[in-house]
C-alpha cells in the first residue's frame, strides 16, 4: 500500500493471536482494513487504541487464556482512562458472544471469523455508543469480497487462504460450528492475491484452509470448467513468476486424492511436507470420532504419498484419552506412530467441548490416564523429530532465508521439510533460496554452513 494512503492520525493497533494459522491469516487481514484507517501495529497493548484478542475456542484451556487476558486489558483500560477499545474476534467470540460481554463489560466490541470487514464500521459504531456491538452472522464469501485486494507482504514466506470452514462434524471438534459450512474461494482472487504477494517477494506460499483438501473453488473464469481441486489450484499458482516454494494445511485424509498426491512428485514447486492429522490409530476410537476413515486407509494414503514423493515428511495430530480410549486403543495409536515415523507432530489430551457430541459420550477417561498416555507418546513422537531432524546431518539442503540471526553473520531459513535452519553466512540473503550444508541438528532447528547462494551472485 503507497504511504499517500495512510492517514497521517497515527493510532495503535496490537492483535494477539490465539490458536491455528487461519487466525494468523485472518489477523493479517485485520491489519490490512485497518491500515486505511490510520492505524499502525505496535508491539504491545499499553501503547495501543486498539486491541484485539483473535481466539481460539479448540480447547478449555485456551478459551480461559481469553477471559484472563481480557481482566488484565480492563485494567491497562482503566488505566488510559478508557481510551483504550477492546475487540474481542475469533473462534471464542463466534461460540460466546453474548458470554463475553456479559463476562466482561470492558470489551467494546465482539465479531465472529466472518465478520473482519466490518471491523471499521464496528469501531466507529462502539466509539459513537450506538448500534451492535456482536458481529457473529455467517457469510464467508462476504468476508473474503469485502477485505481489500491488495496485502502487504511480511517477509518471504506468506499464508494465502484459499478454504474456509468445515463440514466433517468430527465428535471432538467445534470448528464446524466456529468457523461454519465448508466454502471455498474462486481460483480467479486465489491467484490475483498470490500474484500480489510475489510481486512483493513473497517466495513460498502455504494454502490455508481447515480442510484444505476439500478446496473445491470455482475455476478461472476464462476456461468454463467445473470447479477444481487442490491439486489442480498448486499446479496452476505453480507458473506465477517467483513462487517458488507451496504448501498446504491443514488436510484430512478423507480428501487426499490422487492427483493431489501425484502433484507431490510432478510439481517441483510442491514442498515434500504433508500434515494430516490422524488424531487415533485405533478404528474404533476413528469411528467414535466421526473421521470416516480406518487407521489401515491412513497408512495406505500415506503408502501412495511416499511413493510420489519418497522423500516427504509426514505431520499429525493426535488426541490421547479421547471417551472410551483402553489400553488396547492407545497402543493402536503408539503402533501407528512407530509405522507411519513422523518427522514433526502436535498432541493433545482429549478436552471436552460444549455442544459437541464427545462431550456427552460415556467413558470419559481421567486426566491421570490422559496424563500418562500424553507423555508416552510425546517421548516417542520426540525420538522420531530428533531422528528425523539428525538425517539431515550431512547434507546440503535448500533454505529459503527468512531474515538475520541473532549474532552478527548468522542468518535464518526454512528448510522444504519445515525446519528452521540456522547457518553461517552474510547478511543480505533475505529471500533467497540458499544452500546450507547441515552440520548439526536438535529437537527443533538445523544448524549449518552456507555453501553458495543459487541466485543471486554476492
Ligand atoms: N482441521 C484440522 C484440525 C483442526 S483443529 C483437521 O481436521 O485435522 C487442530 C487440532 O486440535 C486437531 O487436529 C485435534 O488434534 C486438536 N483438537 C481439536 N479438538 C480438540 C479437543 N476437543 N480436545 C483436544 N484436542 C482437540
Ligand atoms: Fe474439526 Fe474434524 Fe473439521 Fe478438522 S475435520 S476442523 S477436526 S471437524
Ligand atoms: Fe482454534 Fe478456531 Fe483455529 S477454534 S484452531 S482458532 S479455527
Amino acid at each position: 500500500m503507497s504511504s499517500a494512503e495512510t492517514p497521517k492520525t497515527a493510532k495503535g493497533v496490537f492483535i494477539k493471536t490465539y490458536g491455528c494459522q487461519m487466525n494468523v491469516y485472518d489477523s493479517e487481514r485485520m491489519r490490512d482494513v485497518l491500515r486505511p484507517l490510520g492505524y499502525a501495529p505496535v508491539d504491545s497493548p499499553e501503547n495501543a487504541d486498539l486491541v484485539v484478542l483473535n481466539t481460539c475456542h479448540i480447547r478449555e484451556k485456551a478459551t480461559e487464556k481469553v477471559y484472563s487476558e481480557l481482566g488484565q486489558l480492563k485494567r491497562m483500560k482503566e488505566g488510559s482512562g478508557g481510551k483504550m477499545t477492546i475487540a474481542v474476534a475469533g473462534c471464542v467470540a463466534q461460540a460466546e458472544g453474548e458470554e463475553i460481554m456479559r463476562r466482561q463489560p470492558a470489551v467494546d466490541l465482539v465479531l465472529g471469523p466472518q465478520a473482519y470487514h466490518k471491523l471499521p464500521e464496528m469501531i466507529a459504531r462502539a466509539s459513537r455508543a450506538v448500534g451492535d456491538r456482536l458481529e457473529t452472522e455467517f457469510d464467508t464469501l462476504e468476508k473474503f469480497d469485502a477485505l481489500p485486494k491488495t496485502r502487504e507482504a511480511d517477509g518471504p514466506t506468506a499464508f494465502l487462504s484459499v478454504q474456509e470452514g468445515c463440514d466433517k462434524f468430527c465428535t471432538f471438534c467445534v470448528v464446524p460450528y466456529t468457523r461454519g459450512a465448508e466454502l471455498s474461494r474462486p481460483v480467479d482472487d486465489i491467484t490475483l492475491e498470490a500474484r500480489a504477494l510475489a510481486a512483493q517477494g513473497v517466495r513460498e506460499i502455504s494454502l490455508l484452509g481447515q480442510n484444505v483438501n476439500a478446496f473445491h473453488g470455482a475455476s478461472p473464469a476464462l476456461t468454463n470448467e467445473t470447479d477444481w481441486t487442490l491439486g489442480q489450484l498448486v499446479r496452476h499458482l505453480a507458473k506465477i513468476g517467483g513462487i517458488e516454494r507451496i504448501r498446504y494445511t491443514t488436510s484430512h485424509p478423507r480428501d487426499m486424492d490422487d492427483d493431489l498426491i501425484a502433484a507431490h512428485g510432478d510439481t517441483p514447486q510442491m514442498q515434500p511436507f504433508l500434515h494430516l492429522p490422524v488424531q487415533s490409530g485405533s478404528d474404533r476410537i476413528l469411528k467414535a470420532m466421526n473421521r470416516g476413515h480406518t487407521a489401515d486407509e491412513y497408512r495406505e494414503i500415506i503408502r501412495k504419498v511416499r511413493a510420489a514423493q519418497p522423500d516427504i515428511a509426514m505431520a499429525s495430530d493426535f488426541i490421547v484419552g479421547f471417551p472410551g480410549e483402553s489400553d488396547e486403543d492407545f497402543e493402536a495409536t503408539m503402533q501407528l506412530v512407530r509405522d507411519v515415523n513422523y518427522a514433526i507432530a502436535y498432541s493433545f489430551k482429549y478436552s471436552p467441548r460444549p455442544g459437541t457430541p464427545a462431550a456427552e459420550m460415556f467413558g470419559q477417561v481421567p486426566e491421570e490416564v490422559k496424563d500418562v498416555r500424553l507423555q508416552a507418546l510425546q517421548k516417542l513422537l520426540r525420538e522420531q523429530q530428533i531422528a528425523f531432524n539428525e538425517s539431515k546431518i550431512g547434507q546440503t539442503v535448500p533454505v529459503l532465508v527468512t531474515g538475520r540471526g541473532r549474532r552478527e553473520g548468522q542468518a535464518h531459513g526454512r528448510s522444504p521439510w519445515m525446519q528452521a535452519v540456522h547457518f553461517n553466512g552474510p547478511e543480505n540473503l533475505t529471500g533467497e533460496i540458499v544452500d546450507v550444508k547441515i552440520t548439526d541438528a536438535s529437537l527443533n532447528s538445523l544448524s549449518g554452513d552456507l555453501v553458495r547462494t543459487r541466485e543471486v551472485a554476492l
